[in-house]
Parts: C-alpha cells; structure tokens; sequence
C-alpha cells in the first residue's frame, strides 16, 4: 500500500505529534540517544479521502519535526506494522530523509519486545496508533513502561469502546479486555447511565496504567471528532517527566481547531 486513506480528522492527530516533537526539542539535546517509536506504523503516506490530497504518515511527519531548526532530530526511528509491505514503504521514505530506521513486521504486541531489546539508552517517544481500540493490548504499554525515559502518546478509540461495552459486559467478549484487563470486575454499567460508560472505562484504564506501569496521563486529552462531530479516539500522553506533561498541555492549549473539545 503506498499511502493509507484516511479521513481529514487524521491530520490533527499528525499535528499535534509534529508539535510535541518540536516542542521537546530541548529534552532530546541532553540525550546522546532520542528514539522514536512507532509500532502501528503505516506505509508512512496517507491520502485523504475527502480532497484526494497527499500528506506524510505519522512516522515521516515526526522525523522530519525532529530535524527542523537544525535538529537534534531522533537518533534512531523504530517502526513496526502487522503489514509487510506497509513497513518497507515506511522505511524507504524515512531513510530518503536520512533517518536511522530499525524496522519490524509482526503484531505490535510481539514486536514491542524485540524493539525494546534493540534500543538504545536514551530518551524514547513512542506514538501508538492502531486502527481500533481492540489491538492497543495493554501488554504493549506495560512493555514500554518499563523503559526509564518514555514518554507514550496513544490513539485511544473511544469510538470503538462504545460499540463493544455492552456487549462485553455481559458476554465474554475479548476485546476491551484486552485494552484494559479486569475492567468487567470493576465497573459496574447497570449502576451508570450510557453517557457515563466511556469515562468510567477511561478512568479505570488510566488507574491501571498508574498503578501496574507507574505512568500518569497528561491532563489535555483532546478529543478527535469525524465530519458529522461524532467522537472517534483521544490522544493521551503517558508520562512519568512533569516536563512532558506541561509540554503536552501546552501543545494542546495552542491547539486552535481543537480549543473546545477538550
Ligand atoms: C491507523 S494506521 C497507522 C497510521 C500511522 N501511524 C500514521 O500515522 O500514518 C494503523 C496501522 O496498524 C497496522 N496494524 C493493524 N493491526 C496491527 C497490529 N496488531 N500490530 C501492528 N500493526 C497493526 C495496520 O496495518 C495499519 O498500518
């Protein structure tokens, strides 16, 4: 596939990335060593259905973020995608622009070991932007916590969530469970009205983020809606650094188109 399709919304996601890359720029001076991580990759282009206009992927716009200004841009890019062929156009297109790519073909919740055990020490970012809530295993944000220096920005679909939560709830569906094990035993839906499930789940995701990967969510989670203003996925910040934390916030403060809906 040489670019993806995608819908317009697709692009504020890339521009909030590009933001805290260049936002962090300053972090990643101290470092000998600032990786990128990309597990979800894509072929590194994307297409939007609506105009037909091309764009870079996430992957492309965060290393060429990292090189504006003079830099320092990432010293290593390591991608990764269940699809082939997607993660050599993605390679190709990054080593044009002279990054250093490490590229994996496999599930994100296999290949996040093998990356992790081919990184070097450093300050890492990882960007974690499946197509649906269902394959964000959580066993991939435990693995990457257990880095010192990360920080985890995730395409957290709450779209996806509504679908499944009542049907999960009662059935034995495997799903959510997988985004966010034991949640069934500890959120009660008959006890909230509808409008209070995705919270509920968030809230408990996000507790057990705290408590088993010792990370905290940035306070600006903003909201990403598609054409007809129906909700489709936020973008957390995972952190341990207060640093990233106020730069997240800040990107998200600046963020105009996006001001409200946080
Ligand atoms: C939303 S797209 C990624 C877009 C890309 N991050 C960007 O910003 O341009 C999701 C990608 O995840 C891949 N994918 C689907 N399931 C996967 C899995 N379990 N592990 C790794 N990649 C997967 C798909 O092939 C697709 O390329």
């Amino acid at each position: 596939m040489d670019a993806m399709v995608v819908g317009s919304w697709s692009g504020h996601k890339h521009d909030m990335l590009v933001d805290y890359v260049g936002a962090s720029r300053g972090a990643r001076m101290r470092w000998p060593h600032a990786s990128y991580i990309d597990l979800f990759c894509g072929p590194g282009r994307v297409v939007e259905r609506q105009t037909n206009a091309f764009r870079d992927g996430g992957a492309l716009a965060a290393w060429k973020a990292s090189c504006a200004n003079g830099g320092p841009s990432f010293s290593d890019v390591f991608i990764g995608d269940l699809d082939q062929r997607s993660v050599e156009f993605c390679r190709k297109r990054l080593e044009t622009f002279g990054a250093c790519v490490h590229a994996y073909v496999g599930a994100a919740s296999e290949t996040v070991h093998r990356v992790i055990c081919d990184l070097p020490r450093g300050l890492n970012l990882a960007f974690l932007d499946p197509f649906s809530a269902e394959h964000l295993d959580f066993e991939i944000i435990l693995a990457l916590s257990r880095l010192n220096r990360i920080d985890i920005l995730v395409h957290f679909s709450v779209m996806d969530i509504q679908r499944n939560i009542e049907r999960e709830a009662v059935a034995s569906g495997a799903r959510l469970e997988r985004i966010a094990p034991g949640w069934r035993e500890a959120i009660e839906l008959s006890h909230l009205p509808k409008s209070a499930f995705i919270n509920a789940f968030l809230d408990y995701w996000k507790a057990l983020v705290e408590r088993t990967a010792n990370m905290t969510a940035a306070d600006m989670m903003p909201l990403i809606k598609n054409s007809k203003n129906g909700p489709l996925y936020r973008l957390i910040m995972l952190k341990r650094h207060p640093l990233a934390e106020k730069l997240w916030n800040d990107v998200g403060r600046d963020d105009k188109a996006q001001k409200d809906l946080f």
